[in-house]
């Protein structure tokens, strides 16, 4: 059927259908699947022998374990990571952004999920969110060349942005806690409620802002996101008592 756009028009329609997140094309017409699944033989069952293991079958969480614990370099965790495919997030972003800044840093940084700067780019915190978040640390004398490793709870790109699923974020765990094995940073900051969820167990970033927590053998301490303190910049009193409390604790050990 010829199309009633221009390509030039047709180009920015597809471009701005991505950006909301579709991931299938569809036809100009309905398709009536049910007449075509009567119509369609019938499809001979696979051999045994070749039949791939369903992949409902397998345990996103033991494979994702087995996966991570595999790894022996930051490298490898990068790898097995890429090739992961149980979690649906992969299927809608562009890439996997593992992570920025220097990994033998003291200060690991572990924030929610790339936006859409983060999944054009392939490093986290590259928006607006991150462009405060290397202000504050500035603030305290770090940066990512050469005193900050920062990553994420998940690689890919929720669709709009969406808050990560319980489930998305159960399979990432033993990634993320690879991960902060093999960087083995002296302290954790957890910008946000997902990642309190994720390292922490628990949320409520309002109530645990501020205070050393323990997780993952290391101290760790929660801050209110970036992007939080860019909608309410009233809180950045707060975050800033927070900050100082990150340096006086690298400056004490
Ligand atoms: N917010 C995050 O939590 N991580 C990013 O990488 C970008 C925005």
């Amino acid at each position: 059927m010829e199309s009633v756009f221009d390509p030039y028009t047709a180009k920015a329609l597809l471009e701005w259908q991505v950006e909301l997140g579709a991931t299938d094309a569809i036809a100009d017409m309905p398709v009536d699947r049910y007449a075509l699944a009567d119509k369609a033989p019938k499809a001979k069952a696979a051999p045994v022998a070749q039949a791939a293991q369903p992949i409902a079958a397998r345990d996103p969480v033991a494979v994702a374990k087995a996966a991570a614990n595999s790894a022996g370099s930051l490298a490898e965790l990068r790898a097995a990571m890429e090739a992961f495919d149980l979690c649906e997030l992969k299927k809608g972003a562009r890439q996997l952004v593992f992570a920025d800044g220097t990994p033998d840093a003291r200060v690991m940084i572990i924030g929610e999920a790339p936006g859409r700067d983060e999944d054009r780019e392939g490093k986290p915190f590259v928006g607006r969110a991150g462009q405060l978040l290397d202000r504050m640390l500035d603030a305290i004398g770090l940066n990512r060349a050469s005193s900050v490793y920062i990553t994420n709870v998940l690689p890919w790109r929720p669709p709009q942005n969406r808050d990560p699923k319980p489930d998305e974020i159960g399979m990432m765990v033993p990634f993320l806690e690879r991960h902060v094995a093999l960087a083995q940073p002296d302290v954790l900051v957890l910008m946000g409620n997902i990642s309190c969820q994720a390292v922490l167990g628990k949320r409520g970033i309002t109530r645990l802002r501020g205070k050393w927590d323990q997780a993952m053998t290391l101290p760790v301490m929660p801050m209110f996101h970036p992007a939080y303190l860019l909608r309410q910049p009233q809180m950045k009193r707060q975050a800033w008592a927070d900050l100082l409390e990150l340096n006086a604790k690298l400056e004490g050990q």
